[in-house]
């Protein structure tokens, strides 16, 4: 599909991936509903994509709750069908399973498959009647590789590839299309918080990210994975598990030291 003249839903446009997706996509001609929490900082993205040309909406929602998501969906209708949606919001969290909270275990599966997973149900029966259109899941490297202190991310990720890969079986032959992209580490808050990277890990610029993501969907592709290592090591630990763990065992000792005292469940 092209992105010229073409209406995007973006979601998690208030983060580093996400504005940068935003600025690629104006570039190229497209208008933009731009979704997140933070008012402020999509405000003034809006004005600058604005004064660049283009034609934004800025849809601020709560994707944590049933009636944020249905806000969204029926907001992002009320002036026609999308084109191109974009579910680029996620939450994330670095730790032992054991000590981190219900309630984060419960926010990472909610921003990260429960809400992409709505939203695209909401809007379904509306591009199943234009007969186009494209969805694009961003996941990541830990969608396909389970890596240690990362167990619910890496959880809510897999599933996301699972919903991506499900759906474009299930779409086949309607038009609509789906992308599912996994990048690997970017300079955004997100990249803050991770205290060490996964294997092979290289750093992506966010303006890189972006303009790859919109090659991908103008071309229709069914996936993108970034970084040659990052695929290479996917591969491995489909074929040789054993061989992964095995590589890993030192990554997981020297991340033990960011780690507080393991002392039981917490709620
Ligand atoms: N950065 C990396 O190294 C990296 C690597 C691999 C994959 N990825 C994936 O790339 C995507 C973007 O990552 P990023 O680094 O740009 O993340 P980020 O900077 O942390 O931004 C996260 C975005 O998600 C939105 N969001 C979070 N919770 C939300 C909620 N409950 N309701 C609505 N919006 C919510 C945030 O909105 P507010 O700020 O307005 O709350 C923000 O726009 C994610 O799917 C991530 O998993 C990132």
């Amino acid at each position: 599909m092209k992105l010229r003249s073409s209406t995007v839903l973006l979601t998690g446009a208030s983060g580093g991936i996400g504005h940068a997706l935003a600025r690629e996509f104006a570039a190229r001609g497209a208008r933009l509903l731009l979704n997140g929490r933070d008012s402020a900082r999509l405000g003034t993205l809006s004005v600058e994509l604005r004064n660049g040309g283009a034609e934004v909406n800025v849809l601020p929602a709560d994707l944590t709750g049933i009636e944020g998501i249905e806000r969204l969906a029926h907001a992002a209708l009320s002036g026609g069908t999308p084109d191109l949606v974009v579910h680029c919001a996620d939450s994330f969290s670095v730790g032992c399973l054991e000590t981190t909270s219900a309630d984060e275990i419960s926010r990472l599966w909610q921003t990260n498959v429960i809400a992409p997973s709505l939203l695209t149900r909401a809007l379904l029966p509306s591009l199943r009647k234009q007969g186009r259109g494209r969805i694009v899941f961003v996941g990541s490297i830990f969608g396909s590789l389970g890596l240690p202190m990362y167990a619910t991310y890496s959880a809510t990720k897999f599933a996301l590839r699972g919903l991506a890969e499900a759906l474009r079986r299930e779409l086949d032959g309607s038009g609509i299309g789906i992308t599912y992209v996994a990048p690997r580490c970017s300079h955004t808050q997100l990249d803050d918080r991770r205290p060490e990277r996964g294997p092979a890990a290289r750093t992506d610029k966010t303006t890189r990210v972006a303009v790859r993501i919109a090659d991908a969907i103008e071309r229709d592709r069914r996936e993108l994975y970034f970084g040659f290592g990052e695929r290479c090591f996917v591969r491995l630990n489909a074929w040789f598990p054993w061989l992964v763990d095995r590589s890993l065992r030192a990554q997981t000792r020297r991340m033990r030291k960011f780690e507080p005292a393991i002392a039981g469940p917490q709620h």
